[in-house]
């Protein structure tokens, strides 16, 4: 009998990557999603590229205590991938007890009905931000954490701390953290890939809507940096490189691989690149010339930071292969798609 595995916020960009990856590997899969920040675009995709119509999906608020324990009592889980969660950085810091209510609320109630009903395997869904500016590159999993510069990313930093300590006091419960460096892309079939709701924050999707002419001119911001090229450095990941770290770190949990009851990988690429650098390649694969213009900075951008992704590569027998030339490609293809849509 295949395993199942739930995926809160299953429904959304990373999510739905995610759920791919698991049911072409062969696991079974639960969605949950409040549908708060998605529609069922990329629900939909799953399923054509699966081909499995079949794949149950409960709309449900983890922050409602008895709606996580009724999924948990009328499902079978044997690993939870924990993604819902609020996510914009500038949005938090507008509204902060949003963030922490539903970020930390919705993780607790999540590791709560998995510990009463005997599921042990939590993989959460961390992210980079959790460094802040790293004093040195790349980054391992031993870089020291700092004070988070958003409330976001402050729930990055509680919820792994709240999966540490749940896992130090609780025999039952076992936990992988994930800290996602920058991940961008679509899925190769144009069928799923972001939904930014309203104007994206993020670097990509901006790319690839003012390409479709959805927006005017695409804003770098700030090539004054201490860079080779003056813009910031990233490790952008793609998004199906991402989504299959996961499959592996799920199959560490319940193949039981793993070697302490908490462990934390990075998942990026290992290889910084610019801005400016992504922008060129964007336009070069995808035989397009792009309306940018160089702003001053973004408050809150930092200079640069990228992976060290040896433990991951290493303990999760798993490594990024896309290159960036594919994920752009598919990125804009998953863009000229919506167009056909819209
Ligand atoms: C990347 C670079 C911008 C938009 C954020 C979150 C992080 C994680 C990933 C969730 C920066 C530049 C961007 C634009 C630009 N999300 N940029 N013009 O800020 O590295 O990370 O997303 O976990 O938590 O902080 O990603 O894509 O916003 O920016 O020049 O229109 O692109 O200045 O240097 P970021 P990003």
């Amino acid at each position: 009998m295949s395993k199942r595995v739930l995926v809160s916020g299953g429904a959304g960009y990373i999510g739905s990557h995610v759920t791919v990856e698991l049911i072409q590997a062969g696991y079974e899969v639960l969605v949950a999603d409040d549908m708060s920040n998605c529609d069922l675009t990329c629900f939909e995709g799953v399923k054509k590229i699966t081909g499995r119509e079949d794949i149950p999906f409960v709309k449900m608020s983890f922050c409602d205590e008895a709606a996580t324990e009724k999924l948990f009592s009328d499902w079978k889980i044997d690993a939870v991938i924990h993604f819902a969660a609020f996510k914009a950085v500038g949005e938090s810091v507008e509204d902060p007890l949003k963030y922490y209510g539903n970020n930390l609320n919705s993780f607790v109630n999540v590791i709560g009905a998995a510990r009463r009903h005997g599921c042990r395997n939590i993989l959460f869904s961390s992210s980079a931000t959790v460094y802040g500016e790293p004093d040195k590159q790349p980054v391992t999993e031993q870089t020291p954490r700092k004070p988070s510069t958003s409330p976001y990313g402050n729930t990055k930093q509680i919820c792994e701390d709240i999966l540490r300590d749940c896992v130090a006091a609780y025999p039952e419960i076992r936990g992988i953290a994930l800290r996602y460096f920058n991940p961008i892309g679509a899925h190769p079939s144009a069928l799923i890939g972001e939904l930014p709701r309203g104007v994206p924050n993020n670097l990509v999707p901006y790319i690839t809507q003012t390409a479709a002419g959805r927006r005017e001119c695409l804003n770098i911001f700030g090539n004054d940096y201490p860079t080779p090229d003056g813009t910031c450095l990233r490790d952008f990941i793609d998004i199906v490189d991402l989504a299959r770290a996961h499959v592996c770190a799920v199959a560490r949990m319940l193949d039981d691989k793993m070697e302490k009851e908490y462990e934390i990988f990075n998942v990026g690429t290992g290889r910084p690149l610019s801005v400016m650098e992504l922008v060129n390649a964007f336009q070069k694969v995808n035989n397009l010339k792009l309306n940018y213009k160089i702003v001053p900075r973004r408050a809150g951008d930092i200079i640069a930071i990228w992976a060290d992704p040896t433990l991951a590569n290493e303990k999760l027998g798993w490594k990024a292969t896309r290159t960036t030339e594919e994920t752009l490609a598919a990125a804009w293809a998953w863009e000229k798609h919506l167009m056909g849509k819209n």
